[in-house]
């Protein structure tokens, strides 16, 4: 197994805390994320996920317990914790509104001019960077982000994250709001980051397709606690857990679920499109065997 990268040990977040509006988002999560992995932080609305991995660049601090990214723990304060920013790249939810610049190209550049490097180095960040996002840096660097698709804008923000070349990529809904494409387009980067630009990945989402297609384990937060840690196939093979909980399993699971409701002895544990016609020959090739020797 490889080395941990981003480590919580009883991590409590409480906001607002003393007044009348004082909400508990996270009570003693402990949590490991490991270098390479692409893990599933799945969650209902309000279990606290924003709240979560916004502990992993310490822009929350915790109320109670310890966050360690990179073999070092993040202390307020420090000049760590500029470094920590650098290591852990995270993209809000709907990052679109965070684009201000008049062009692409320096909306990208933004981060890497903060850390002072040289225009050689700036412009070859930010030209990569783009090049990962699948946007040509020629045609797109000089637009305003403004004239781009929901899409486009989406991978010019995760662009500017890239551009910090981060050790994580932590992604918070990055397909909400988009149309089919769009999310396709997102969701194949993604993957070519986690795969050939070796990025560890945290993908926040609300689609269990998409973290069954791309993610090798799941963590389930639930009222600010964990409610489950596992490979993908186990977490999606508890499917009365997840729906009690409000949760669903991946399209692709639900379809063998009621196959096997109806009494075909189909495995439940298959996550995609195709994992799932080929579980379905199987097994009718399998029944079809057994009429013919019957015969
Ligand atoms: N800035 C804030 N001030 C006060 N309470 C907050 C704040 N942000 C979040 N909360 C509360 O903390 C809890 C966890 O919220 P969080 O946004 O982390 O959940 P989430 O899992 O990301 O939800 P969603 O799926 O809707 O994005 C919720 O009860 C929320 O109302
Ligand atoms: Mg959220």
């Amino acid at each position: 197994m490889s080395d941990p990268v981003v480590v919580c040990e009883g991590l409590t977040h409480v906001y607002l805390r003393g007044t009348p509006f004082e909400s508990v988002a996270l009570r003693g999560v402990d949590l490991v994320v490991r270098r390479g992995e692409c893990l599933g932080l799945v969650g209902p609305t309000g279990s606290g996920k924003s709240t979560l991995v916004q502990h992993f660049n310490g822009l929350l601090r915790p109320t109670e317990g310890r966050v360690w990214v990179d073999g070092v723990e993040i202390r307020p304060g420090t000049a760590l914790v500029r470094e920590v920013r650098r290591k852990v790249g995270l993209l809000f939810q709907y990052p679109e509104h965070q684009l201000f610049e008049a062009t692409v190209f320096d909306d990208v550049a933004f981060g890497p001019r903060n850390l002072g490097l040289d225009p050689e180095e700036v412009q070859e960040r930010v030209r990569e960077s783009l090049q990962w996002v699948g946007l040509d840096p020629d045609r797109f660097g000089p637009r305003s982000p403004f004239s781009l698709s929901g899409g486009e804008m989406r991978r010019v923000a995760i662009a500017g994250v890239l551009a910090m070349r981060p050790q994580v990529l932590v992604l918070d809904e990055p397909t909400a709001g988009l149309d089919p494409e769009g999310r396709r387009e997102i969701l194949s980067r993604v993957r070519e980051l986690h795969r050939k630009a070796r990025l560890t990945v945290v993908l926040i989402s609300h689609s269990m397709d998409d973290v069954a297609r791309l993610c090798q384990r799941v963590v389930v937060l639930h009222r600010g606690q964990v409610f489950l840690d596992a490979p993908v196939r186990e977490a999606f093979a508890q499917a009365d857990r997840l729906r009690s909980i409000g949760l669903d399993v991946p399209r692709a699971t639900d379809v063998l679920l009621r196959l096997k409701a109806a009494g075909l002895p189909v495995r439940c544990d298959r996550l995609t499109v195709e994992e799932v016609c080929e579980e379905i020959v199987r097994v009718l090739q399998g029944n079809q065997r057994w009429s013919s020797s019957e015969a």
